[in-house]
């Protein structure tokens, strides 16, 4: 199952994101859970400890050089197919026994056509993820898929809108559904976050139903009540252990289910 997780900004898709990397891992299935917004988060959302820095592979300029061969970030003649299968092992940070967390960085910078070295590795690591990985993949992407190309669109599983109470996040969920026709980019569902009155219960039926007749079809498979404890994170780590944290315990059942959803829906 590979799924990318889009949506308007702050409506929660790292924290999406990293709740289905979680519920995976808690299954035992292995995960390589992609950041691919250039404002990267999920690393703190997967319990990475703040003063880790970890270096986004577009940023690194010798491993980019080495593959493609570019003399330099944009001039010149440089290889279209560089070699990227071992990229996951050997750069991706492992969270517990199951994540790999890769970190992408600025990939959608130069926009869709940018062909530079740097564009030209992430991109081809992308449709390695999806055509040459057996895990399950999560994207955590920026509010658009633009940066998806053709062949990674076309090859995911799902695209995961995440959507809340307000006006905008629809909106923008009906924008990158479009985007996502335009890409090939087939099943499409919603999720809505931050439901209910903030007390940890999920919202009423009245609410999802209208949220779900705004969204022009796309099936809104599940809903992720209102936790202010998400904020600390997904998964969190002590001692060398990595755990899931009491909100990620209390919201497991609601993600099980968009994860069950997606396998029904899907088939994969
Ligand atoms: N269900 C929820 N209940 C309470 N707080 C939440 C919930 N989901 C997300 N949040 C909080 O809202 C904030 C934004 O969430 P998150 O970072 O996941 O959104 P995002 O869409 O990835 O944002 P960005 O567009 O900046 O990448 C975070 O502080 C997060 O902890
Ligand atoms: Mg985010």
């Amino acid at each position: 199952m590979k799924i990318a997780v889009s949506g308007k900004g702050g409506v929660g898709k790292t924290t999406v994101s990293a709740l289905l990397a979680a519920a995976w891992a808690l299954r035992g299935r292995g995960v390589i859970a992609v950041d691919a917004d250039p404002d990267a988060n999920l690393a703190s959302a997967l319990g990475v400890p703040a003063d880790e820095q970890i270096t986004p592979l577009c940023e690194m300029e010798e491993m980019i050089a080495e593959r493609t061969g570019a003399k330099d970030q944009y001039g010149g003649y440089f290889k279209l197919n560089p070699r990227v299968d071992d990229l996951p092992e050997k750069y991706a940070r492992r969270i517990g026994e199951h994540i790999h967390l890769l970190v992408l960085g600025g990939v959608s910078k130069g926009g869709g056509g940018c062909i530079c070295p740097a564009t030209t590795v992430l991109k081809a690591l992308l449709v390695y993820l999806v055509l040459g990985r057996d895990e399950a993949i999560v994207m955590d992407m920026e509010a658009g898929i633009e940066h998806l190309g053709r062949a990674t669109a076309q090859s995911m599983d799902a695209l995961l809108l995440v959507v809340d109470d307000g006006p905008w996040s629809v909106q923008t969920a009906l924008r990158i559904k479009k985007l996502a026709g335009d890409l090939g980019l087939k099943n499409l569902f919603a999720v809505a976050n931050r439901m209910g009155d903030g007390t940890g219960n999920p919202a009423d039926p009245a609410t999802l139903a209208a949220i779900a007749g705004r969204l022009d079809g796309i099936p809104l498979i599940g809903q992720l009540p209102c936790d202010r404890r998400l904020a600390a994170g997904v998964l969190t780590a002590a001692d060398g252990q990595v755990r899931p944290s009491q909100a990620t315990l209390a919201h497991l059942p609601a993600i099980q289910a968009v994860l069950d959803q997606l396998d029904r829906r899907v088939g994969a």
